[in-house]
């Protein structure tokens, strides 16, 4: 009798330890079947949507704005590096494939969670030109101190002159 009432209390255990990192399995379904958030659907999030791979990096919106879509996931932000003019604001749009992760950009103190079932958004604008590393800030799991991305602020002429699919990496032309 012991025995049982130690494995029933295990396997409770072991459904919540899997509950608190993909709740949204769970949860997004049941609060989308209620009619709640209109967020996009994780699973579904390189596939449709304003998250597919042609729509991530920066990207010119009418009047000039300018706005930034990542994915953040288990261990990676795609695109891994963006890049963006200087002195211009931006705004973020980040939703993320998996569980909870955290953006923040190193040397400020800018940040943004990534939510999955959420669209995060905050405009940031950097003013000089240069590099800045993005360390997830949110424990995500056994790769969550490798995870990192790249922002790269360029000057305004030299943003401008570059193709959309050159905004979304930082390797050379
Ligand atoms: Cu992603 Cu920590």
């Amino acid at each position: 009798m012991k025995k049982r009432i130690g494995f029933i209390a295990a396997l409770m255990l072991f459904g919540v330890a899997i509950l608190s990192t993909r709740y949204y399995m769970v949860d997004l379904p049941v609060w989308h079947f209620f009619g709640g958030g209109q967020g996009p659907d994780p699973l579904t999030l390189h596939l449709q949507g304003e998250f597919v791979e042609s729509n991530l990096g920066a990207a010119e919106g009418p009047a000039g704005s300018l706005t930034v879509r990542m994915i953040a996931q288990q261990f990676v932000f795609v695109p891994q590096c963006v890049v963006v003019p200087a002195g211009v604001p931006i705004t973020f749009r980040i939703t993320s494939a998996d569980t909870v992760h955290k953006l923040s950009f190193l040397g400020t103190n800018y940040g943004l969670e990534a939510v999955p079932g959420v669209v995060s958004e905050a405009t940031y604008t950097f003013a000089k030109p240069g590099e800045f590393k993005i360390p997830c800030h949110e424990f995500c799991g056994a790769g969550h101190y490798a995870m990192r991305g790249h922002l790269k602020v360029v000057p305004r002429d030299q943003f401008a002159a570059l193709l959309p699919g050159e905004r979304r990496t930082c390797e050379p032309r």
